[in-house]
């Protein structure tokens, strides 16, 4: 996109650290080298490798994103807040579907690892639905009725009413979401597939330069970027594909 600069752009790229241990994170890391984009830690290598990774993230510069979706009775949620809060992440994440006291819950435990020495406050961010959720699987097995959309939107409407930074959404709801919410609302939004690139098991995606042209502020990626052949090349290739 022409407004945003290739600096822009690569800050607001996640990659996806989808990985049994920190030694493979390494590899990867060590393969981007140099390249200022955001990393994600997620559930497998966060329960594998834990909090000592990621203060060794921070403590490297990395801007990190705690992908660990939390989704737990309030006062559970605000002590996991208080924690990650303390750890120094720069995101994280708490489930919409727990509910809006459930994420007010969460800010007050950012607000009590604030009070507790911890500098960096946070974006917190709320999951809507799953980007591998389809239309059959929220009706059929899920059992919600209604369209993927409105769920969606219900949900980013529930976030934002309980104080919350943005949500975690498919590219192809970022404009109701925007319109819904306001364009402060973050956006961060994994289900990118580069044209031609394997879909896995994602279900609502876009490329990245169509969902920074719909107005995302973040993209999440990871298997077109840890899977390919040579992975600062594929960055790199999706970072041209945007500016
Ligand atoms: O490999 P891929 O690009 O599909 O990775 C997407 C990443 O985004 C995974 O780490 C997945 O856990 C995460 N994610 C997602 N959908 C959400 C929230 C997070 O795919 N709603």
């Amino acid at each position: 996109m022409s407004t945003l600069t290739r600096n822009d752009v690569t800050g607001r790229i996640m990659v996806a650290l989808d990985y049994a241990n920190a030694e493979s994170a390494e590899g990867l890391l060590k393969q981007l080298e140099g390249i200022p984009c955001y990393v994600k830690v997620g559930m497998q290598l966060f329960y594998a490798a834990g909090p000592t990774f990621v203060a060794s993230l921070k403590d490297r510069g990395y801007k990190v994103f705690l992908d660990v979706k939390m989704h737990d009775i309030p006062n559970t949620v605000k002590g996991g807040a208080e924690s990650v809060t303390r750890l120094g992440v720069d995101v994280f994440n708490v489930h919409a579907a727990g509910g809006k006291y459930m994420m007010e819950a969460a800010l007050e435990g950012v607000d009590k690892g604030l009070a507790l020495g911890s500098s960096v406050r946070p974006i917190v961010i709320g999951v809507t639905q799953l980007t591998s959720t389809s239309q059959q699987v929220l009706n059929d097995e899920i059992g919600l009725a209604g369209t993927t959309e409105q769920a969606v939107i219900r949900y980013a409407r529930l976030a934002h009413a309980a104080g919350l930074n943005g949500v975690v959404a498919s590219p192809l709801e970022v404009t109701a979401i925007k319109a819904a919410c306001g364009d402060g609302f973050v956006t961060v939004t994994p289900g990118i597939r580069p044209a031609g690139a394997d879909i896995g098991d994602q279900s609502r995606i876009m490329t990245p330069a169509e969902a920074f042209a719909q107005g995302t502020d973040y993209v999440v990626i990871g298997r077109p970027i840890t899977g390919a052949a040579d992975p600062r090349a594929a960055i790199e290739a999706i970072i041209d594909s945007i500016v």
